[in-house]
Parts: structure tokens; C-alpha cells; sequence
């Protein structure tokens, strides 16, 4: 499957065909969002069809529920599932401790409900997402639309005061409107460049009025399979 890849594809894929092993008969699975999770997607699809593996899987945005269905992996709702024994799932930067900027792909609330619901949260991810410190990539925040220009002022205004170095928000666009969501809201991506409290800016950001959900992943993630270029993994 991995012959004709890019050498971050090949990563990617790596990681996500390393992650299957966390999969055992008989699981409830939550199905990431992303390149990267659609590999593992397509890999666990791929062992339904041919060993029978037996699994039901919970997906994280409307794309995933496709793709899965297509591969023939059974699809149920969190709500039919109540509780998952393992989310895999991508990330866009992971750092020592294990949390995460998630959202780049736009579904990072079904992601946290999700993940927060299982009892493992495995992240798959090519080497290039590993950071020091949290924030060169722009962290996804979601919004309800209603006074959706209100709440960036607001959240930006939050920033001051906060250990980040960039205190700008702008709104995610698909073409000339807003990018929508699964759950029909919109995104802000922050530019911050660097988080020093991840902690504490995911506590203060989720208490402004307007504000779902941000893309910050703290004590979630309990497993990070990492993707090298030349098809190597490792486990963190
Ligand atoms: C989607 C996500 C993705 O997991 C994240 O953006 C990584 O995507 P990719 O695997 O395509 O690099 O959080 O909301």
C-alpha cells in the first residue's frame, strides 16, 4: 500500500498501520479525522474485510463516517456506543507531555467529546508534529456563529495577559463564507506562535460566551505512534 508514497505520506501511514495493533476484537474504536486518520481508516477496513476483525467504530466527523462506511467497518453514534475502548486519531503538534493541538481539519469537538469518552486516546502522527512547545501551529477555536465577530474581539482581548507571544484570531474560510463544521459553527485559529500555559489557556478560552470548544488537548492523549519518512515508527 505504502510503495508510491511521499515520504510524510509514508510516515503517516506507518504510523497509522503501527496503531492497528492497539485494536483488538470485539472494541468500540473512535475513528480520527484527517490524512493521517484516514489511513488508519482505510488500514482497519482493510482488516475487517480480509481477517474479520471484529470491531465498531465511532467516527469524528461526517468525512470519517463516509470513509468508514465505505471500507466496511461498522459505524454507530457515541450515543449508541455510550463509552469507547480506544480513539485513534491524528493531531497537528503533540509535545512532551503528550498534549496536543487538534483541529486543523475542522472536527476537533466530535474529536474531544470522543476522545475524552474512551478509555485510551492513541495519537498518530509523522515526526513533523513533534514541538517543544505548543503554538507554531495556529490553534483552532470553535465559535457559534451568532455574534461570531464579538467573540474573536473577546478572545483576543482574552490573550492579553496570557504567557503567548501572537494575539490574533482570524476566521477559518471556506472560499468567500466562513468554514462551517459538522456541528454548523465556525473556526478561529489563533495565532500565538508560542503557548506557555496550555492548561491554563484552554480553561480561559472555553469560559468566553460564544466559545464551544478549542483545538487544546491536555491529559487526553495517553499514546503518540510517531511516523518516520523511511517507514520506521516509534512509540511514545
Ligand atoms: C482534524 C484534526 C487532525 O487530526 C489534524 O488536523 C491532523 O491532520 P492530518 O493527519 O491530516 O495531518 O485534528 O480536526
Amino acid at each position: 500500500m505504502s510503495a508510491d508514497l511521499s515520504p510524510i505520506d509514508k510516515a503517516k501511514f506507518a504510523a497509522a498501520k503501527r496503531a492497528t495493533d492497539f485494536v483488538e476484537d470485539g472494541m468500540r474504536v473512535g475513528l480520527g479525522t484527517g490524512s493521517t486518520a484516514a489511513w488508519l481508516v482505510k488500514c482497519l477496513g482493510e482488516l475487517v474485510r480480509e481477517e474479520g476483525l471484529k470491531i465498531t467504530g465511532v467516527p469524528t466527523s461526517s468525512r470519517t463516517a463516509a470513509l468508514a462506511r465505505d471500507v466496511g467497518i461498522p459505524v454507530i453514534s457515541l450515543d449508541e456506543a455510550k463509552w469507547l475502548d480506544l480513539t485513534i486519531d491524528g493531531a497537528d503538534e503533540y509535545d512532551g507531555n503528550l498534549n496536543l493541538i487538534k483541529g486543523g481539519g475542522g472536527a476537533l469537538l466530535q474529536e474531544k467529546i470522543v476522545a475524552t469518552a474512551s478509555d485510551q486516546m492513541v495519537v498518530i502522527a509523522d515526526v513533523g508534529k513533534q514541538v517543544d512547545t505548543l503554538g507554531a501551529f495556529p490553534l483552532p477555536v470553535e465559535v457559534i456563529p451568532f455574534g461570531w465577530q464579538t467573540t474573536k474581539v473577546l478572545v483576543e482581548e482574552t490573550l492579553i495577559g496570557l504567557d503567548v507571544l501572537g494575539r490574533t484570531a482570524s476566521i477559518r474560510m471556506n472560499g468567500d463564507h466562513p468554514y462551517v463544521t459538522d456541528e454548523g459553527n465556525y473556526i478561529l485559529d489563533l495565532h500565538l506562535r508560542r503557548i506557555g500555559n496550555p492548561r491554563q489557556l484552554s480553561l480561559v478560552l472555553n469560559q468566553i460566551p460564544g466559545v464551544v470548544e478549542n483545538g487544546l488537548f491536555i491529559d487526553i492523549c495517553d499514546a503518540v505512534v510517531i511516523g518516520y519518512g523511511d517507514g520506521r515508527v516509534e512509540l511514545r
